[in-house]
Formats: C-alpha cells, sequence, structure tokens
C-alpha cells in the first residue's frame, strides 16, 4: 500500500511501539490520527511529528464515548474513508493468576480485545469507502504461545488473533485486507522492572520499538493479508508450539521456578 496522503489510525500511538509507527508513517506523508488517553503525551507526539497535518484524539478506546470520538475524528479528517488503522493500544498485568483481581482481569481484556474488536466494528464502514484499506492488529508472540505469569495478557491475544483470521477471511473479496502482527518482548513502558529484570535472567531478548515499526512498515509496502511474527527463535516456537506443544510444556516447566520468583517479588 502506498501510504502517501492517506489517512491513517493509530491506537496507543504515544507508547513505545505506536510513537516509533506513528514517525514511520508520518515521514511517508501519511495524515495521522493518532489515539491514546493522555492528551499532553499525544499533542508531544503531534509536535514531535511536526505535521500541522495530524489529528490528536484522547480518547480511552475502552469507553463508548472515547470510540465515538475516535470515528467523529475520522469522519472529519478523512473525508473520503480512512486507509489504514493500526491497533497498538493494549496493556499488560504480569503476575500469578490466582493474585489477580477480577476487575484487573476485565479490564485487560477490555482494552487488549473488545475494544479493537469494537473499533474495528466502528471503523469498517470508513474502511470500506476507500477502494482498498487495510486493518493491522498488533498481537503478540504470546498469542500463540500460553506463557506462565501472563495468563490474561495471553489469552487477550489469542483472541485478537482469532479475530484477525476471522475477520481477513470475512473480508478476503473486498478491498479490506487484516493483518496481524505478533512483536516478542520489546523495550517498552508495557513491561515493567520485574518484567524486565526476568526477560533479562531468562535469557529473553527484547526488540528496540524501532525494529517493530520497521516490521509493521513491511507488511504495509507487503502483499496484503500477511501475517508477521517477529523474532528469532520465537517464530520457531510459534510453531513448534502448535505443533508439538508437549516440547513447549516441558521448556516452560524448567523456567516455571524463576517466573514464580519473579511474580512473587513483583511490585
Ligand atoms: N512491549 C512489548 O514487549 C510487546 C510485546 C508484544 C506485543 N506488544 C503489543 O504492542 C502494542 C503496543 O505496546 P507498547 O509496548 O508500545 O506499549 P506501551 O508503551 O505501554 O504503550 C501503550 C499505548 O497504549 C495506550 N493505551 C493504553 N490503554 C489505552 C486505552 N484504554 N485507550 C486508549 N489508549 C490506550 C497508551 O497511552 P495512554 O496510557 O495515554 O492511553 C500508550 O499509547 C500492545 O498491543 C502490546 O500488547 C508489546
Amino acid at each position: 500500500m502506498d501510504i502517501r496522503n492517506k489517512t491513517i489510525v493509530v491506537t496507543g500511538a504515544t507508547g513505545g511501539i505506536g510513537r516509533a509507527v506513528a514517525r514511520e508513517l508520518s515521514d511517508e506523508g501519511a495524515t495521522l490520527i493518532l489515539v491514546a488517553r493522555n492528551a499532553q503525551r499525544l499533542s508531544g507526539l503531534v509536535n514531535e511529528l511536526g505535521g500541522d497535518r495530524h489529528v490528536a484524539v484522547s480518547a480511552d478506546i475502552s469507553d463508548d464515548a472515547g470510540r465515538r470520538d475516535i470515528v467523529k475524528a475520522c469522519r472529519s479528517t478523512g473525508s473520503d474513508g480512512i486507509s489504514l488503522i493500526i491497533n497498538a493500544a493494549g496493556t499488560n498485568s504480569f503476575g500469578w493468576f490466582e493474585k489477580q483481581s477480577a476487575d484487573a482481569v476485565r479490564d485487560l481484556l477490555d482494552v487488549n480485545l473488545l475494544s479493537p474488536i469494537l473499533l474495528t466494528l466502528d471503523l469498517l464502514p470508513l474502511l470500506q469507502q476507500q477502494k482498498s484499506s487495510r486493518i493491522i492488529n498488533i498481537g503478540s508472540t504470546f498469542g500463540s504461545i500460553g506463557y506462565p505469569g501472563f495468563s490474561a495478557y495471553c489469552a487477550s491475544k489469542f483472541g485478537l488473533r482469532g479475530f484477525t483470521e476471522a475477520l481477513r477471511r470475512e473480508l478476503a473479496d473486498t478491498g479490506t485486507r487484516v493483518s496481524y502482527i505478533a512483536p516478542r518482548a520489546t523495550r517498552t513502558d508495557l513491561n515493567s522492572d520485574t518484567v524486565i529484570a526476568m526477560n533479562d535472567e531468562l535469557g529473553t531478548a527484547m526488540d528496540d520499538p524501532a525494529l517493530v515499526a520497521e516490521e509493521v512498515m513491511r507488511v504495509i509496502r507487503g502483499p496484503a493479508n500477511s501475517d508477521k511474527y517477529i523474532g528469532w527463535p520465537e517464530k520457531l516456537f510459534v510453531r513448534v508450539n502448535a505443533l508439538f506443544p508437549g516440547i513447549v510444556d516441558n521448556s516452560l516447566r524448567k523456567q516455571l521456578p524463576t517466573i514464580r520468583r519473579f511474580a512473587r517479588s513483583k511490585t
């Protein structure tokens, strides 16, 4: 997809990954509708991108009124529709499942799963005003591999992957293409100091958000409908887990004492 002069929505735009993606898209001449809750960080981002053409929408995607504000901004900015939505807003909560509160689980599933689905539902008519358009959902390696300490997060990303696959197939004979991009651990504020320390001890690689943004751009420029799993050996583990989950069960069991120790120590 040639993104010059196209109107593109990025949720989670002020986050580590969203910001890096927004910078790439802005440099290539897109008009961006940048979504996050914190208005100050959003206006800082708009200044940093230096484009008067970009629009900041301070909205909570898990709130009906917030999603209405996003649709309103899209209608007034992209008079002939929008070309791409990148669902990157997300949250995480590392900890032993039995210690999670019902509210925390509900909130996580709402922001990571229900809200991108509902926002996509709201924006689909605007995407379909364009002859060709794209939906890109930012998932995770944990959307294919269940990992101890991240049960609700994994559930949300498994769900997002299923939604992406079904919608892609449903829209196969339309001009709208749907992709899923699964980063592995990435150095952003999503990961607490505890998670970073655990990843260091377990030897889990963490990518720079700029690398994830490059991969997102590759998907946008590449053949429609493609999914992308970032990082080696994570993309191999995704396949092994699908075919032989017992191998991954055994390997994660060895990591369990370390993961449990960090989960208990978390602040
Ligand atoms: N970092 C990783 O290790 C990693 C790995 C794999 C996948 N991912 C996925 O990549 C995506 C981006 O993550 P990130 O690492 O860039 O996270 P991040 O740095 O923590 O940024 C999260 C972004 O989402 C926004 N956000 C959170 N809740 C929101 C809500 N209710 N409504 C609107 N905006 C909301 C935040 O802004 P406000 O707080 O101002 O709303 C922020 O812009 C997420 O979907 C994440 O699951 C991340």
